[in-house]
């Protein structure tokens, strides 16, 4: 295992590939895998990250991380995939090799343009899939939508208002409000497309308990680090290009949480050959932060 980046109370951030992580993860170690890969569109992520190779490169790239991310998950655990939909066709197959398709969720995705002679596309699409029968399938609600300007109810739910659940309507698998956070000021890292907290908080909350297990490999600005972080599950984060700005993040968000060593024992996530190359020792008392060595062989 190679020493994380960060560590919290709760999670370990690794700055590597994330196929090198998950090719040392044990299988069935993780309750809930959120991925929200690099789409290949050409994208700046101001990172270093070309995201700009062939289909065909992108796809046998894409096949071998979703196989490795499929086999972590443990039996009743859940995959979310966040993808076009003209990916997530592509990738569900894949994922459906060893995992049961549950809900493919529409999200309502504003500011796109139409392209060519198709559809304007307005939705991307998060697949989810679990190892069997869920073994956490928490229902979530949603608070009765009211209009922002009059903040009164918009609709009369068919005229049986009054026997709605006070706590709200039942999620469905089209969520409209989480639009992407454009605006720069509510951004991790300028120019980088974060997903809006809502996103992998949601589905962290259906699918996992507190203290269970939740991996995502293409950390980004962090936030699923952060839905589990806030939420008391435990978590293991990957960014390839540039962690500092997740580990800004999670010091901003968990003063007191960052450098701590986590509360689960980390090492016995990773396969016992790697290991054997490295035992690892944790230094007294201490988690981890960016200095290279905090885990020692
Ligand atoms: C779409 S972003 C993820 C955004 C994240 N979900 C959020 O809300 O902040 C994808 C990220 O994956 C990272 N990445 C690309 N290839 C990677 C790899 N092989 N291993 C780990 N991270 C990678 C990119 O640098 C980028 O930050």
């Amino acid at each position: 295992m190679i020493p994380p980046y960060v560590t919290t109370t709760h999670g370990a951030l690794f700055s590597a590939d994330c196929l090198q992580i998950l090719k040392e993860l044990k299988s069935g170690c993780v309750d809930t895998v959120f991925a929200d890969p690099p789409f290949n569109i050409g994208k700046d992520y101001k990172n270093g990250y070309n995201d700009r190779v062939s289909h065909s490169e992108y796809m046998k790239w894409c096949r071998e991380w979703i196989l490795e991310c499929c086999r972590v998950v443990k039996p009743g655990g859940a995959f979310f995939l966040y993808a076009t939909p003209e990916l997530a066709v592509q990738f569900a197959p894949i994922m459906g090799e060893s995992l049961d398709f549950r809900n493919w969720i529409a999200l309502t995705m504003k500011g796109t343009y139409p392209r060519g002679n198709r559809l304007y596309p307005a939705h991307y699409a998060l697949l989810y899939y679990s190892r069997g029968t869920p073994k956490v399938f928490n229902k979530l609600r949603l608070p009765i939508e009211t209009c922002r300007h009059c903040g009164k109810e918009i609709r009369d739910y068919g005229g049986h208002r009054n026997k709605m659940n006070p706590d709200g309507v039942n999620l469905s698998d089209f969520w409209t409000d989480t639009s992407p956070n454009r605006h720069k000021k509510f951004k991790v890292r300028p120019g980088v497309n974060e997903l809006k907290l809502t996103i992998p908080e949601r589905a962290v909350l259906i699918s996992t308990n507190p203290g269970d297990m939740v991996f995502d490999p293409f950390g980004g600005g962090g936030s699923t680090y952060q839905a589990a972080e806030r939420n008391e599950r435990n978590w293991i984060g990957v960014e390839r290009y540039d962690a500092a700005h997740i580990q800004k993040r999670l010091s901003e968000e968990f003063p007191f949480s960052v450098f701590k060593a986590p509360q689960f024992n980390l090492e016995e996530l990773f396969t016992r050959e790697n290991q054997q190359h490295q035992v690892l020792r944790r230094i007294e008392g201490e988690g981890v932060s960016a200095r290279p060595g905090a885990y020692i062989s």
